[in-house]
């Protein structure tokens, strides 16, 4: 069984992520989150806001709706481009996505090809139906956007939103007032996409409803300095240059600043998102050689981008985009100007009507958590179970409490701890099976603390915590255990010097 394999058992079998209805075995590519994956996306979400919007001055949120209309995608350009190619099987009816399919078969990759150039791929290599063995149809454009209809008699179409960034463009006039009409600013969002995937594969990796968080930073083409970016000039990040995929070359280590002066990225906005983004990663526990940038081909690049740099972690199966970074232009605001007949223009200080252009950052949440999820799953044969090493901001439960016996004044003393705690943390509360037992259930779902509440807890007010990474233990005084813990997640202390060390 491959770790990933073993990750989605634990996630099934401790209800942390598992397939939407499954009852009914019937759609592949949804997923529910259960109570341990639903604080952990939570979790995630607040440190990523945390990190990515309370840090800076000029970007807001905002909250749009799923479902908009098809006109929005007529002018942003996803009713005729945002299509993948797919073949089928002419004997078992089977759909298959054809790039795919050629990758798997031959090792070739070739996304954005032509459809043309596929099916003769496919003729060429005599490629088969991988279910059935039967001939595959010619190659053909799918849209992957998910249909609806608007009230009950119908007529008018719309669709599931297949990315968030839309209801910033189309409410962007609204927004630009919301900042006293200011360039540069941002608008982020958070919320809940649909694709229509041809075929859904590799757990939460790609699904058909996912949550994506976006940001949309808008600025003036003609004054694209991004005013934070002395920061980060210094700090460096992996690139793969298109350079180096063509030449069979690694990617390599650069400079922010470098990687803006060669215009390997020409956007200061984008190089600063794509810092910030590398050292965001590796403090959710993902190491470095298991990240890097990519260059987009010219082929892949979506239809509204001038350059896209996706920020690839390293997964079994090989490396997948979990975050795009693109230089989305003036695209979708122009369009959306042109196809609505609303303005989209704004006055510059300096007095130029200008379109602005913008960066966009753009988050796969749930492909995160995979990651998250493969890479701080610890096999550990010597404790004897397998457990997650989440960082302590976005641990499902930080804290556990334990009463050592179910009897004398233990379990009111523990249940004393425990509410108090709950005001502060989110707190598991256990006291079924042996305490090893309970270490393992606690260290499972990624708890770093487990507190409990023993006979001396009644003579002296102390408590026991038992670290996760390293199971070393201290006594603590109870009235100290909130503050601590706070100290300890915010790293602010080390663990061995906030009581006597036990062991
Ligand atoms: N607004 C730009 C945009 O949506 P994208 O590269 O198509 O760009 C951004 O998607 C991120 O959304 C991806 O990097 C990925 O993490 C996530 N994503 C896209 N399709 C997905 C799918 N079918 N399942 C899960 N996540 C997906």
């Amino acid at each position: 069984m491959s770790k990933m394999e073993e990750i989605q058992k634990v996630c099934l079998n401790r209800g942390i992520i598992f397939p939407t209805a499954e009852i009914y075995s019937t759609i592949s590519g949804f997923f529910d989150y259960g109570p341990v994956g639903t604080l952990l996306k939570r979790k995630f979400i607040d440190y990523w806001r945390e990190f990515f919007v309370k840090s800076e001055d000029n970007i807001l949120e905002m909250e749009g709706s799923i479902i908009l209309p098809e006109r929005v995608f007529e002018a942003s350009g996803h009713l005729k481009s945002f299509v993948d190619p797919i073949t089928q099987c002419l004997k078992c009816k089977s759909i298959q996505r054809a790039d795919d399919l050629i990758q798997e078969k031959t090792g070739k990759f070739v996304e954005g090809k032509p459809v043309k150039e596929l099916t003769e791929i496919i003729n060429n290599e005599k490629i088969k139906c991988p279910r059935c063995g039967g001939p595959l149809s010619e190659v053909k454009l799918f849209n992957l956007m998910l249909k609806t209809e608007i009230s009950p008699v119908g007529g008018q179409t719309a669709y599931l939103r297949p990315e968030t960034a839309q209801n910033i463009f189309t409410s962007f006039q609204r927004l630009f007032r919301a900042v006293r009409s200011k360039l540069p600013f941002g608008v982020a969002q958070v919320g809940r996409s649909f694709r229509n995937e041809i075929s859904p594969r590799h757990f939460i990796i790609r699904v058909r409803e996912f949550n994506q968080v976006e940001i949309e930073m808008f600025y003036d083409s003609q004054k694209p300095e991004c005013k934070k970016f002395d920061e980060i000039k210094d700090k460096k990040i992996v690139i793969f240059t298109r350079e180096a995929q063509k030449k069979n070359l690694k990617p390599v280590k650069m400079r922010a600043e470098e990687l803006f002066k060669k215009r390997i990225v020409p956007s200061e906005w984008l190089v600063y998102f794509m810092t910030k983004e590398f050292e965001f990663y590796k403090s959710l526990g993902i190491p470095e050689d298991c990240l890097r940038f990519r260059e987009m081909l010219k082929e892949e690049i979506p239809h509204y981008s001038a350059g896209n740099y996706d920020l690839e972690i390293n997964f079994e199966f090989g490396w997948k985009e979990t975050v795009g970074n693109a230089i989305r232009t003036d695209h979708d605001l122009k369009n959306h100007m042109k196809n609505s007949g609303q303005n989209m223009t704004v006055m510059t200080d300096d007095k130029r009507k200008i379109i602005p252009w913008v960066a966009e950052p753009s988050f796969g949440i749930d492909r995160t958590i995979a990651g998250i999820l493969l890479h701080c799953f610890v096999e550990d044969k010597k404790r004897g179970w397998n457990w997650f090493k989440f960082p302590a901001k976005i641990t499902p439960y930080p804290v556990a409490v334990f009463p050592l016996v179910n009897k004398d004044e233990i379990p009111e003393k523990a249940r004393e701890i425990y509410e108090t705690l709950k005001k502060d943390f989110d707190v598991l509360y256990d006291d079924s099976g042996s305490i090893g037992r309970r270490y393992a259930r606690a260290d499972e779902v990624g708890t770093i603390f487990a507190v409990t509440i023993d006979y001396d807890s009644l003579d002296n007010d102390t408590c026991t915590v038992r670290h996760r990474d390293t199971t070393k233990q201290v006594r603590v005084k109870m009235k100290d255990l909130a503050p601590t813990i706070h100290k300890l997640i915010n790293g602010e202390v080390e663990f061995e010097k906030v009581g006597n060390l036990i062991n």
